[in-house]
């Protein structure tokens, strides 16, 4: 006989209500996906949708630090009721590993995912952003496995390794069916039309570039300064392009 996990049954309900998923993810690390994740939402809550954010990196969570995220805790009540922060609605892995290294194994992950995904309470939203772990492994494919309506937002950036990275999660999204919006290239120096055409090779839409932000880093952690600088402006104009 099959085994069911009971848990699952529980994610479809608890995703009821959430009218669209975005992942972040990239085959590559470090290429911005957080901070992609983290200013989506921002953005998107400040347009009056109703929206939340989970960080699913068991690695490096890192989106709390990005909005400045203090003091506040998940609720329990039937489950798990995000803290609202800057207006999201804010689930983390942080939560949970009290921000120590967590060295996870592949079947820790699956579980750990699982339950975050299990007992959070998002209620109604308009968006769900997902601020993915980096590469291709097993949480990857867990959130493809339990989140069955997400669609993919793929960050690169402008070097051939990253897009070597990127081009495989690429291929496995294909291979599964997985909707994907299209792809973002980060941190771009000048113009190019490289990632742009190596895209467009792959049959997917490239969205458009975030340009390096040299002021950046003085903003993490500080959302009224994120709003301002031009890594938002870069980003909201490709948002304004698309159809999320
Ligand atoms: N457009 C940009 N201009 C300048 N710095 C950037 C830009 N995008 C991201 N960064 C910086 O690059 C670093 C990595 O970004 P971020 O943490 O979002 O990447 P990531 O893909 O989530 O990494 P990981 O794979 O470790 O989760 C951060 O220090 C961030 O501030
Ligand atoms: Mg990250």
């Amino acid at each position: 006989m099959a085994y069911i996990e009971p848990r699952t049954s529980v994610i479809d309900k608890r995703l009821r209500n959430i009218k669209r998923i975005i992942s972040v993810a990239s085959g590559k690390g470090g290429v911005g996906k957080s901070l992609v994740a983290s200013s989506l939402a921002l953005s998107l809550s400040r347009k009056g949708y109703k929206t939340g954010l989970m960080d699913l990196d068991l690695y490096g969570p890192s989106s709390h630090i990005i909005l400045g995220v203090k003091d506040v805790y998940p609720q329990e009540e039937k489950g798990i009721v995000p803290p609202e922060v800057h207006g999201i609605r804010f689930m983390s892995i942080v939560y949970y590993t009290d921000d120590k290294p967590s060295p996870f194994r592949g079947t820790d992950i699956s579980n750990i995912i699982i339950e975050l995904l299990a007992i959070t309470q998002w209620g109604s939203l308009d968006f769900l952003i997902i601020d993915m772990p980096p590469g291709i492994g097993d949480e990857t494919l867990d959130v493809i496995r339990f989140i069955k309506d997400s669609k993919f937002l793929v960050v690169t950036t402008p070097s051939k390794v990253a897009l070597g990275a990127v081009n495989k999660l690429i291929w496995i999204l294909k291979e599964l069916k997985i909707p994907v919006i299209g792809v973002v290239e980060n941190m771009a120096r000048n113009q190019s039309f490289f990632i742009r055409n190596e895209i467009r090779k792959t049959g997917l839409h490239y969205l458009g570039a975030i340009c390096f932000d040299e002021n950046l880093e003085d903003a993490i952690g500080d959302t009224e300064k994120l709003m301002k600088t031009s890594f938002m402006r870069d980003l909201n104009n490709i948002v304004a392009k698309i159809n999320l």
